[in-house]
C-alpha cells in the first residue's frame, strides 16, 4: 500500500477527528479526503488497488445513519484494502460495525481492520454531558495505536489478498431503525439568531431554510445536531420533553467511560 483515501460522514466533527488521526499515523500519502456529510450527490469515489481507504461513520440508533448508505454503496473497489471505523456516543454501537462491514464487502473491498471509537454524544449538553469532549487525548493515542496495528498487520501479511475475513461484533437481523417523529427537531431562538445561515449551509439533509424566520423540515431532519453544535450564537436548541427525557436517560446510564475496541 502506498496511498491513503479517507471517506467519512461527520455532522458534529468527532468522526472526522478520529479518521484523520488514524490516517495521519499510517504514514501513507493522502490522495483523497471525502467528507460526505454534505453534497453526497457530488461524491465521486476513487479507489485503486494500492490505495488504503479508511471509512468512518457515526452510529445512529445502533446502526449506520440511513442517509449515508446510498453514498457508500457508490464506491466500487477491486479488492483494495479498507479499514472500517464507527464512532458512537458512549452508549453502544450495536450492529453498526457489522453493517459497515457488509456494505464494504459489497463494494468490493477487502477488510483489513475495524474499530469502534467514542465521540461526544450529539445530544450532549453542558447540563447533561455525555462523553463530553471525546475523542480526547487518550482516544487520540488509541487512534495512533490502532494505525500502528494496521501497519504491522499489512507488513506481516504483505499480500492483502491473503487476509482472512475479519470478524466484528454485531448481529443479524440488525437492530430495527426507529421512525423519528417529524414534529421533533431542533428549533431556533429567534432572539439569538442573526440569520447568518450557518445552519442552512451545514445541514446534511438541507432540512433548514431561512426566510422571515428559520424553518426546519421535520421530515428531512435526522437529529444529527450539526446545527445545534455549530451555531455561532447558540440559537439552535434541541429542547423538547421527549429529547430531554432521552438525554437524561443517556446521562444516567452511559456516564461510565467506554474505551475503543479494535478488530485487527
Ligand atoms: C440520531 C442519533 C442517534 C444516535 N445513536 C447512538 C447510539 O445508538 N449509540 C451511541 O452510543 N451513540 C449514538 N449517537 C451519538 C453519535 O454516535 C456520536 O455522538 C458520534 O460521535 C457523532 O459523530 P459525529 O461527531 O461525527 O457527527 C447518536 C447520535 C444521533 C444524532
Amino acid at each position: 500500500m502506498e496511498t491513503l483515501s479517507l471517506v467519512y460522514f461527520s455532522p458534529t466533527g468527532t468522526t472526522q477527528k478520529i479518521v484523520r488521526e488514524i490516517g495521519q499515523e499510517m504514514g501513507l500519502k493522502l490522495i483523497s479526503e471525502n467528507n460526505i456529510t454534505q453534497n453526497q450527490d457530488k461524491f465521486k469515489p476513487e479507489v485503486n488497488g494500492n490505495c488504503l481507504t479508511i471509512i468512518g461513520i457515526p452510529v445512529y440508533g445502533g446502526r449506520l445513519p440511513i442517509t449515508v448508505i446510498e453514498a457508500l454503496k457508490k464506491i466500487q473497489s477491486n479488492q483494495s484494502p479498507v479499514v472500517i471505523v464507527v464512532v458512537y456516543g458512549n452508549r453502544d454501537y450495536d450492529d453498526a460495525l457489522l453493517e459497515l462491514k457488509e456494505i464494504a464487502i459489497n463494494c468490493g473491498f477487502r477488510i483489513i481492520a475495524g474499530a469502534a471509537f467514542i465521540g461526544e454524544h450529539s445530544f450532549s449538553s453542558n447540563d447533561k454531558p455525555i462523553a463530553e469532549n471525546r475523542p480526547d487525548k487518550q482516544d487520540l493515542i488509541k487512534c495512533r495505536d490502532f494505525a500502528r496495528m494496521i501497519n504491522k498487520k499489512t507488513n506481516d501479511i504483505r499480500d492483502v489478498n491473503t487476509a482472512i475475513e475479519l470478524n466484528v461484533t454485531g448481529k443479524y437481523p440488525y437492530k430495527e431503525r426507529k421512525q423519528l417523529p417529524v414534529t421533533i427537531h431542533p428549533k431556533t431562538d429567534n432572539d439569538l439568531c442573526n440569520r447568518c445561515g450557518t445552519c442552512v449551509d451545514i445541514c446534511p439533509t438541507n432540512a433548514i431554510t431561512i426566510k422571515e424566520t428559520e424553518i426546519t423540515n421535520g421530515e428531512l431532519c435526522t437529529w444529527c445536531c450539526a446545527c445545534v453544535k455549530n451555531c455561532p450564537n447558540e440559537a439552535r436548541i434541541f429542547d423538547n420533553p421527549t429529547i430531554n427525557a432521552f438525554k437524561e436517560k443517556l446521562f444516567l446510564n452511559c456516564s461510565i467511560r467506554k474505551e475503543p475496541m479494535y478488530f485487527v
